[in-house]
């Protein structure tokens, strides 16, 4: 893509804050991932070793940093978001596993290492899809709180993963390969693959410590634009990307004939809809300090993944 932005730096500052909760909350969320999954040792081997070897190390950890975030903003002080967050990256981890197979994206790396078809067969990436999702259910089923909640976390979740959410949103995904596709189809594909599971990760985090309904509506609606302009950045940066950022190399949705904001608007109007989702989840991001949650903590979020960019991308966006 032609790089025509004038020079402009980035606002990163908040990254660090957003950097060290995730480094203090992280931990809980590991070990919880750890506690979850099956020990290796265990047979089926081959699928637990599978299934390790997809969760760890693991990529940016967002959506169940999103969940705890949600919690501590409903009040929640303990740690069972901790492990409402760890079924929620296991699910995410399916749907990567899933993405990434031949009848899919067929994508041989992610995160920098062959993907686990390529590891250990498309049988056992199959096989350890299903395991993680429903071992995520059976986690969210068990969850230390009344089953009223716990029935409100299901149904939060369900909703993201289903057809109107991340399974609907791939199969628009692939049948959008190689067409030129609405802009409005492109926002639905986005809104379901990606932005579902993304807000409902704060929700159900939310819903945990019996958030009340206002907070709840805007911390959906925080969750809809950051997921949005997360998916945008996912597109961009498949065709601007370095390496280090993408764990494979570029080009792939472009050479896959994938539907992108890139390829279906072209540089200078994706540039204009990154800009303009910042500013709407700026818009949205919750105004009034929670706890531990302020605004600047949002920020830092944004900051965050809009800064995997390169600068003339993350520049305009975030000036
Ligand atoms: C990648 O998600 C797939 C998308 C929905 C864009 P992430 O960018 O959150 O992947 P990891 O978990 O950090 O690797
Ligand atoms: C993945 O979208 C969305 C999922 C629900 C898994 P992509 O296919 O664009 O994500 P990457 O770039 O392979 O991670
Ligand atoms: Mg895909
Ligand atoms: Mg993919």
């Amino acid at each position: 893509m032609r790089r025509a932005e004038p020079a402009v730096s980035p606002d990163l500052s908040l990254i660090p804050l957003w950097s060290g909760w995730l480094e203090r909350e992280g931990i809980a969320i590991d070990a919880a991932l750890d506690r979850i999954l099956p020990p290796a040792s265990l047979a089926p081997k081959r699928l637990h070793r599978a299934l390790r070897y997809a969760v760890f190390p693991g990529g940016k950890r967002v959506r169940p940093a999103m969940a705890v975030l949600g919690y501590r903003s409903a009040g929640g002080r303990g740690k069972v978001a901790a492990d409402l967050g760890a079924a929620i990256e296991l699910i995410h981890t399916f749907s990567l596993i899933h993405d990434d197979l031949p009848c899919m994206d067929d994508d041989d790396f992610r995160r920098g290492r062959l993907s686990t078809h390529r590891k250990f067969g498309e049988a056992i990436a199959v096989l350890a899809g299903d395991a993680l999702q429903v071992l995520a259910f059976e986690v969210m089923s068990t969850l230390p709180v009344s089953a009223e909640l716990r029935l409100d976390v299901l149904h939060e979740i369900t909703a993201a993963v289903g057809t109107f959410g991340v399974i609907g949103g791939q199969v628009d995904d692939l049948e959008s390969e190689g067409k030129k596709i609405s802009e409005a189809l492109l926002r639905r594909m986005h809104a379901r693959k990606t932005a579902a599971l993304l807000r409902a990760s704060l929700v159900s985090g939310a819903i945990l410590n019996g958030v009340e309904a206002a907070h709840r509506a805007e911390l959906a609606r925080f969750g809809d634009e950051f997921g949005l302009l997360f998916q945008v950045v996912d597109d961009i940066l498949n065709e601007v990307g370095p390496y280090a950022a993408l764990g494979r190399r570029r080009g792939g949705d472009r050479a896959k004939g994938k539907a992108t904001y890139p390829s279906i608007l072209g540089a200078a109007k994706s540039r204009d809809r990154l800009r303009g989702l910042v500013q709407s989840s700026r818009r949205s991001i919750p105004a009034r300090r929670r706890g531990v949650v302020t605004p600047d903590l949002y920020e830092g979020l944004v900051q965050t993944v809009v800064g995997r960019l390169p600068v003339d991308w993350s520049g305009p966006a975030l000036a």
